[in-house]
């Protein structure tokens, strides 16, 4: 549709994918169907990003906090994901998307990590949109993973702690090499971050939907756009109005 150099079109998009559970529930449906239409609107979620020519696309798919729901609904879910790669790797791989995966990859048991590496392995060399599945992942654990690293080096004579810097901590995140999200989008209407991308989300304009996750598609990615490109981001600066030399 567009290049990803478009003005106001966000080059990064990462999205909180909620309400799964309370769109199965008002149709009286279990939870399992709400996630299993969660997944159709992943689908669309990355055609659309496609379409505008985002760059990236992080897609909140399991929290490091996740393993805490009952055992059938974290079967559920991880079914889901298996699936979803087996199924899509190789459309995906079509449309020249290129999959990454953040969040802790330490003790994860079975087929899952394999799966999400073969994913990546797969898509490496593509150059289109970059589509990156948030798999275990909680900031705090990304960020506590990070100062664990950092301290080796010191410990390890590589770095003087008085020289670390920004850098050095971005470079030990999960999203190193991946520019900041622009945007961070949340439906379902609540309006938290939920220990998602702390770091990464100083600057990013942060835009809740009231729609659930299952019903998300064009209408409320276009939406989302909307609300982004109406904004005046400053990045602590000042804005382009309130510099403009007048006369
Ligand atoms: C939130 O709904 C959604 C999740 C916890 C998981 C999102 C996962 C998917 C859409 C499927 C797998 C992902 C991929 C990338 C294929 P909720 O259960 O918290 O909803 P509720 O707050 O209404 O209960």
């Amino acid at each position: 549709m567009n290049s990803g150099s478009t003005p106001n079109v966000p080059k990064h998009v990462a999205i909180i994918m909620d309400g799964n559970g309370r769109w199965a529930k008002e149709r009286g449906l279990p939870r399992t169907v709400g996630h299993t239409k969660g997944v159709e609107a992943v689908r669309r979620a990355v055609e659309v990003a496609g379409d505008y020519g985002i760059r990236y696309l992080t897609l909140f798919a399991f929290s490091s906090e996740n393993w805490s729901r009952p055992e059938a609904e974290v079967s559920d879910l991880l079914g889901l994901l298996r699936r979803f790669i087996r199924r899509d790797l190789a459309e995906l791989h079509k449309s020249n998307v290129r999959i990454k995966v953040i969040g802790d990859r330490e003790n994860l048991k079975g087929d899952i990590l394999p799966l999400l590496i073969e994913a990546e392995d797969t898509t490496r060399g593509n150059s289109g949109l970059t589509l990156i599945i948030a798999f275990n992942y909680g900031a705090r654990d990304e960020l506590t993973r990070a100062a664990r690293r950092l301290a080796n080096m010191v410990e390890a004579g590589e770095l003087a702690s008085q020289d670390i810097t920004e850098h050095h901590l971005a470079s030990q995140l999960d999203t190193f090499g991946i520019p900041d999200p622009d945007l961070i989008i949340r439906t379902s209407g609540e309006e938290r971050l939920s220990n998602f991308l702390l770091w990464q989300a100083a600057y990013a304009e942060l835009v809740f939907l009231p729609g659930y996750w299952p019903d998300f598609g064009r209408e409320m990615f276009d939406e989302a756009l909307r609300i982004f490109a109406a904004r005046d981001r400053r990045f602590g600066g000042l804005s382009e109005s309130t510099t403009a030399v007048v006369g």
